[in-house]
């Protein structure tokens, strides 16, 4: 109650700051950040520098090294106000496997977003905030997906033009949302680095504002809604776990519960490929880090935004790196306990309490974000498959059996009577050394990491040789 009460006052301090950034002033004037927050609404000057080989790069104005711009807690209720009504006010229930997690478990499900994404927040946010003649004249943006889709969705719905520049390796269902949801989409750069840079050069030849997907200071706001809503949905949490990327997310989320929940811990969740926060807290500053190939790719940002650094560090209290098996075997639990389907960094906070990292957590109110469902069909089949397979259910072994007439049905029966279900099957014998066996090669489902033991113990009992595949990428210390 005391937290709707807060909420309603600031949302009515919030229409009257809202006011004043329809007028073009300050967002912000109710603390020590007032200076720092100061945002223009229209496209301002930009400056260039220097990058490696003489090439000139655009700064851009809103996310400047230099002068790192925090938002506060009433930038967060003044997005809240202004986007109610245009983005889903997403459910948080209990999870029905709290027990088995041995946490008061609640999932917060963004991902149930019209596109799919929280991005919608800070991009509606962003949108309302222009200026008229902004409004004209329009915004750029460069995206791999789901920032350009949220971005795109509701320029459509607020008819404001709408210009994404994606890069090369964008999925192309994407792309095409994006151009459905009637957008000038540039497919243009080999990465990120190179739509970021034609992006920014189009901004300034155009006169179109740059909306930087997680370092803009309304985008961080925006994104701080999900945090109020958290804490309307589940009074007083012991902890909120985050999935980051460029940072935005989770400096708007923590902004929001800190300032109403202090007690409330604030947990970050990053993928072993691509640690870029982590790396920035041991640098002291945010540092280009190399990124791998990952099932998050929407947590793949090489260096954290520097506004949502300086918003996110004072008030996040944990950074957990987790494996990316722990993603995969993730995306498995929830489309099966939960029947949610969500993309790699949408999974990334639950694989964090899978993995063991949140273990002092347990017997504790935990809210788990899930950000994103925008996963593709066939990562999706993999990552269903990876899971099974790093949980010990999907089995793979090579056993050499009888080449007599009956010796691979033998071999079958046995497997029914174990009750394992046969996926893949095939037999080998040119490159054996006794003529009259077969290699026979299987991939099997089992029930579970016991079943599959059995089915070792079993096998053993009748055939000399039986090999198993070690469980890809060992996440469970065990070995078959
Ligand atoms: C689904 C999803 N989750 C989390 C993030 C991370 O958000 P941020 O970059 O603001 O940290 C992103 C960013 O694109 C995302 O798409």
């Amino acid at each position: 109650m005391l937290i709707r009460r807060n909420i309603a006052k600031m949302s009515q301090e919030a229409k009257e700051q809202t006011q004043n950034v329809q007028n073009g002033a300050s967002v912000n004037k109710s603390n020590g950040t007032a200076e720092n927050c100061k945002l223009e609404l229209i496209v301002p000057n930009t400056r260039t520098r220097h990058v490696s080989g003489g090439v000139e790069e655009i700064v851009d104005p809103f996310c400047d090294s230099k002068n790192p711009k925090r938002i506060s807690f009433h930038d967060v209720t003044s997005a809240a106000f202004l986007i109610k009504g245009g983005v889903e006010r997403t459910p948080c229930p209990r999870s029905t496997s709290s027990e088995t997690y041995g946490m008061e478990l609640y999932f917060k499900k963004d991902f149930l977003q019209y596109t799919g994404s929280f991005k919608e927040r800070g991009a509606r946010y962003a949108l309302l905030s222009l200026s008229e003649e902004q409004k004209r004249k329009g915004v750029i943006s460069a995206s791999l997906g789901n920032h350009a889709l949220a971005l795109c969705y509701h320029g459509w719905k607020l008819s404001i033009p709408v210009t994404v520049v994606m890069p090369k390796a964008a999925p192309i269902m994407k792309v095409q949302k994006c151009r459905n949801y009637k957008a000038r989409v540039i497919v243009e750069g080999q990465d990120m680095g190179e739509a970021k840079s034609l992006a920014m050069r189009m901004s300034r030849e155009e006169q179109l504002l740059y909306i930087n997907g997680y370092d803009h200071p309304h985008i961080m706001a925006g994104q701080g809604t999900i945090g109020l809503e958290i804490l309307e949905q589940v009074p007083e949490p012991d902890a909120v776990v985050v999935p980051v990327g460029g940072g935005g997310l989770i400096a708007g989320i923590a902004t929001a519960v800190k300032a109403l929940s202090p007690k409330t811990k604030i947990i970050g969740v990053e993928s072993e490929k691509c640690a870029s926060f982590s790396r920035a807290m041991e640098n002291n500053g945010p540092i280009s880090t190399p990124i791998k190939n990952t099932l998050a790719d929407g947590l793949a940002v090489p260096k954290v935004g520097v506004n949502a650094y300086a918003t996110a560090l004072p008030l996040i209290d944990r950074m957990v790196v987790v494996k990316e098996e722990w993603i995969a075997v993730a995306i498995l639990r929830l489309v099966e306990e939960e029947k949610c389907v969500v993309e790699g960094a949408g999974g990334a906070g639950l694989a964090a309490i899978l993995a063991g990292h949140l273990d002092d957590l347990k017997g504790k109110k935990v809210v788990v974000l899930l950000c994103g469902g925008n996963i593709d069909t066939t990562v999706f089949g993999r990552c269903l498959e990876r899971g099974l397979a790093a949980e010990g259910r999907l089995v793979k072994f090579n056993v050499e059996v009888s080449d007599r007439p009956g010796g691979i049905n033998d071999l079958c029966a046995r497997l029914v009577r174990l009750g394992v279900s046969i996926k893949d099957i095939m037999h080998e014998r040119a490159w054996l050394r006794d003529i009259y066996t077969v290699e026979v090669k299987v991939i099997c489902e089992t029930r579970d990491w016991e079943h599959s033991l059995e089915l070792k113990n079993e096998l053993k009992k009748y055939y000399a040789k039986v090999e198993f595949s070690d469980v890809p990428l060992a996440i469970i210390e065990k070995t078959l």
